[in-house]
């Protein structure tokens, strides 16, 4: 008996096993881990998502929804989407999916045949390359350099399209980096797009978290031409603290959209209904929290960029959006001759502090390590100052 080769160079997600290895040492010692591997804001989600969904439960809202999404989630989203980008986005092309994950394979499975390519960022979000190797596709790597902020340039894009280029996925804010990327980019980004024959992934799941007037998030759906051609993704996890609930949407060409809703139909059916409509509320309710969560966000970033900042040989640029901190390791790694995996397991073990090792995002990230502050300030303090203690007592550069 034989698994397919697709199957067994799919990655698990590095960061769901590093929670889980966490929190067996949590079990085995009684230690308090401080967890800064899964990037899942630590706030309830806003009371009246809740009060919506617990209404829809009362009212037996329990059954298989159309394949799509239901047909008033799916107006809410595009009137948002519409209204947020700055462009028409018809009820008619929204899918809504369980989760901007399945979005991605979906997609994936859309437009890649076994030997296409699919450009991918590099550092990136680690399920891009697994969906595209489940679809029997080539990741080729774009690389986003720290130097340049992390912004995917429009040069270094078209020397990797070729004939086989299908896809091509970019991802603002970016995860793992904080990076947002510049209309100005985008507009070039776009104008390289167009001389190819590649479908645009735009994943845009923390476009609500961004931390300064100057950045301004842009999606480049909004150029003119690219709608037609970009499958635009976002979702409920990042903004509305509703991970668990699994909750994504896509506005996506008419031309492909059978498709890609076939293989939503196929995997998991549908997404609850009694979810979508408190994605309704979601989007149009009033919902206080989501600013303080923001808030909150903002302020964590600019404790942990002053406090990796004073730990001798780590350092870091201020990330945009998002809420990673991407931290250059790469004095203490040398010195030591260490990977930053080996580092990341120091830290669980030693420091009691869970982070992912950069080089599960990508080559680039071989001498990274990203934090989520996606946890509360106290744990970012005492994280930060177990994590100095080790350094200058065991890691000295
Ligand atoms: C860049 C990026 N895209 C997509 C997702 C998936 O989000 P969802 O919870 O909607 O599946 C994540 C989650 O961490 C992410 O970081």
């Amino acid at each position: 008996m034989q698994i397919s080769s697709r199957a067994k160079h799919a990655k698990a997600e590095g960061a769901f096993e590093v929670l889980a290895r966490a929190q067996r040492i949590e079990r085995e010692t009684g230690m308090k881990v401080v967890h800064m591997e899964i990037g899942e804001p630590d706030f309830p989600t806003p009371k009246g998502i809740i009060e919506a969904c617990k209404k829809a439960l009362d009212e037996g809202k329990t059954h298989y929804t159309p394949a799509g999404g239901i047909p008033e989630f799916r107006s809410a989203v595009a009137k948002h989407l519409s209204k947020t980008r700055n462009i028409s986005v018809d009820p008619e092309n929204v899918l809504i999916a369980s989760g901007g994950k399945l979005l991605i394979y979906a997609t994936c499975v859309t437009f890649l045949e076994p030997g296409d390519e699919c450009i991918v960022p590099d550092p990136g979000y680690p399920p891009y390359q697994s969906a595209v190797s489940l679809a029997g596709g080539i990741s080729i790597p774009l690389p986003l350099t720290e130097e340049n902020g992390y912004q995917v340039t429009a040069e270094e894009l078209e020397k990797r399209i070729t004939p086989k280029t299908k896809l091509i996925i970019i991802n603002t804010p970016q995860n793992p980096t904080g990076g947002v990327l510049s209309k100005n980019e985008l507009e070039k980004i776009a104008d390289v797009v167009k001389k190819s024959n590649a479908v645009v992934f735009s994943d845009e799941i923390y476009s609500d978290l961004i931390y300064s007037e100057e950045d301004q998030h842009f999606s480049i759906a909004t150029i003119p031409g690219m709608l037609d051609r970009t499958v635009l993704m976002d979702g409920m996890s990042k903004t509305f603290s509703m991970t668990g609930w699994r909750l994504g949407y896509a506005a996506v060409p008419t031309e492909f959209y059978g498709s890609m809703k076939k293989i939503v139909n196929n995997t998991v059916s549908c997404c609850p209904a009694f979810t979508q409509i408190a994605g309704i509320y979601a989007l149009e309710g009033d919902n206080p929290e989501v600013h303080m969560m923001w808030e909150h966000f903002k302020e964590r970033r600019d404790i942990i960029f002053s406090l990796v900042n004073e730990i001798p040989g780590m350092s870091m640029i201020k990330p945009k959006g998002a809420f990673y901190a991407f931290v250059n390791v790469k004095p203490i790694l040398e010195k030591y001759s260490i990977t930053s995996a080996d580092l990341a397991e120091i830290f669980l073990q030693k420091a009691y502090v869970a982070c992912l090792s950069g080089s599960i995002f990508g080559k680039q990230g071989d001498s990274y390590i990203r934090f989520s502050y996606a946890t509360s300030k106290d744990d970012i303090q005492r994280g930060m100052s177990q994590i100095k203690k080790l350094i200058e007592t065991e890691f000295p550069t």
